[in-house]
């Protein structure tokens, strides 16, 4: 098409995209998080919905105005995070994980802010598992929706990043797994990204260096192929 046409060839499809990242409180001031900035969430939800999809966009803690059309649901913790994009998904043709949820919390939060000096105060803080959303989402699917999956990694002694990419995939059991490659610091809370697309058929698609709407767009282009 012409300069900012887009097809529409995500019209008429439910989309659930999760992004940002859950903060797991200690106390009534303080919590346990990470530095997900919601970007390429944001980016995922606006190019949907220009390209025609009905989008809701449950959101961990961004401060991001809403893209147009996409409706928003805000999930503080990974239990919030949990509840609202299995209610969303109930009805979706598509769910994307690209959130940032924390693997653990907190085993107990204070009811009082914690004090120096107090007889409670910590000197390690015991951790419990959070539950597996995506890994929910997948041992309830119905047929012919398609779950997606984002996973960071850096290359190390037992693979390089795209070897634990396809492990984590299979581990997962997730139609499709947006990687993204962040040895040396890359990507978080940077605008620029790149990208492969893993998908459960063993086909790889490399996406280009770009904003992350071009990363984004590649995804969206990805995805729509797929659907039935
Ligand atoms: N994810 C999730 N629920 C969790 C943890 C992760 O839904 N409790 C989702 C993320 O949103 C992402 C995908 O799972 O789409 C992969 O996250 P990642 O942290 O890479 O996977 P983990 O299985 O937690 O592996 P690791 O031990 O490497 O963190
Ligand atoms: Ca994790």
């Amino acid at each position: 098409g012409g300069a900012g046409a887009l097809a529409p060839d995500l019209a008429g499809r439910r989309v659930v995209i999760s992004a940002g990242g859950t903060r797991e409180p200690l106390d009534p001031v303080r919590y346990l998080g990470n530095r997900s900035s919601g970007k390429q969430g944001w980016a995922l939800a606006r190019v949907a919905a220009a390209r025609g999809a009905q989008v809701v966009l449950v959101a961990a803690n961004v401060e991001l105005p809403a893209p147009f059309g996409v409706r928003v649901v805000p999930a503080g913790t990974a239990e919030d995070l949990r509840t609202a994009v299995l209610a969303e998904a109930a009805d979706a043709d598509v769910v994307v994980m690209a959130a940032a949820v924390a693997d653990f919390r907190p085993a107990t939060v204070a009811g009082t802010k914690l004090k120096k000096g107090s007889a409670a105060e910590p000197s390690a803080v015991p951790l419990v598992r959070n539950p597996d959303v995506l890994a929910e989402l997948v041992a309830e699917r119905r047929a012919g929706r398609l779950v997606v999956g984002f996973a960071a990694e850096t290359g190390d002694a037992d693979g390089d990043v795209l070897a634990h990419a396809r492990a984590k995939l299979a581990r997962k059991g997730c139609d499709l797994l947006v990687v993204n490659d962040v040895s040396g610091g890359r990507v978080f809370g940077r605008s620029d990204n790149a990208a492969v697309v893993l998908a459960a058929d063993g086909t790889a698609t490399e996406l280009a260096e770009g904003s992350k709407d071009a990363v984004a767009a590649g995804v969206w282009s990805t995805v729509v192929p797929r659907l039935s």
